[in-house]
């Protein structure tokens, strides 16, 4: 069984795909955590994203893949561990650029296809539902107020971090970028179905889903 849960940024969307993959005994993955390692390697190797053929070589070169050590994802590219690499500001501000070109999100899509095979597994994302997995057997889009989803990313990056303004600023940024794109935009997909976390705790999204998820298997019964 696939679930698919897409949304922007600071949904909670990582906290509650985790959380039902726990519940559930299904597999996690973060396939936001796979473009962030590809946009590190872009950035630390001077990739030109404009030169098709250095930035397929690259990609053909290096594999994301993901290693799990006492439940924790390490996420390596070619043979480096990147999973301390991949949060940086640099990273988080180029990676809906990284995440528009072809080249990328073909390849992205392969890899995490080919992780979905016999599997039981929640698949995170922007795209999951409408392009990866379009017979996923459930869909969720998660959404929320610009200003609450900027309050939980900046809870998380630690109150020290930049201000509200400018988080909430960053984060409309790259949502225009990530539902703006030509190939594979972010949105929910036709049959997905839409939980507005604005004034829902965590645990409250996963019960929602983990009931979901019961109703879709009694339909498939
Ligand atoms: O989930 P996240 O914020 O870590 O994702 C980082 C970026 O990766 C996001 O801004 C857009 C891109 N992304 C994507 O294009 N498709 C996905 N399935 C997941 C993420």
């Amino acid at each position: 069984m696939i679930i698919a849960i897409d949304g922007p940024a600071g949904t909670g969307k990582t906290t509650v795909a985790h959380a039902v993959a726990q519940e559930l005994g299904f597999i996690y993955f973060d396939t936001g955590a796979m473009y962030r390692a590809l946009t590190y390697g872009i950035i630390s190797q001077q990739i030109d994203l404009e030169n098709a053929e250095s930035l397929q070589q690259f990609l053909d070169t290096h594999p994301v893949t993901i290693k799990t050590y006492l439940e924790e994802k390490n996420y390596y590219l070619g043979q480096e561990n990147v999973t301390d690499k991949i949060r940086s500001e640099s990273v988080t501000k180029l990676v809906s650029k990284v995440s528009s070109y072809a080249a990328v999100r073909e390849k992205m899509v392969s890899i995490q296809r080919s992780l979905a095979e016999g599997v039981n597994a929640v698949f995170e994302g922007r795209d999951i539902g409408t392009v990866v997995f379009p017979k996923a057997d459930l869909k969720v889009f998660l959404t929320a107020d610009l200003e609450i989803r900027a309050k939980r990313r900046r809870l998380q990056n630690g109150e020290s971090g930049a201000p509200l303004e400018q988080v909430a600023e960053q984060i409309a940024s790259r949502d225009a970028q990530d539902a703006g794109r030509a190939l594979s935009p972010m949105k929910a997909a036709d049959d997905a179905i839409v939980i507005d976390t604005t004034e829902l705790s965590i645990e409250e999204v996963v019960n929602k889903i983990i009931n979901l998820k019961e109703s879709a298997e009694r339909d498939l019964l």
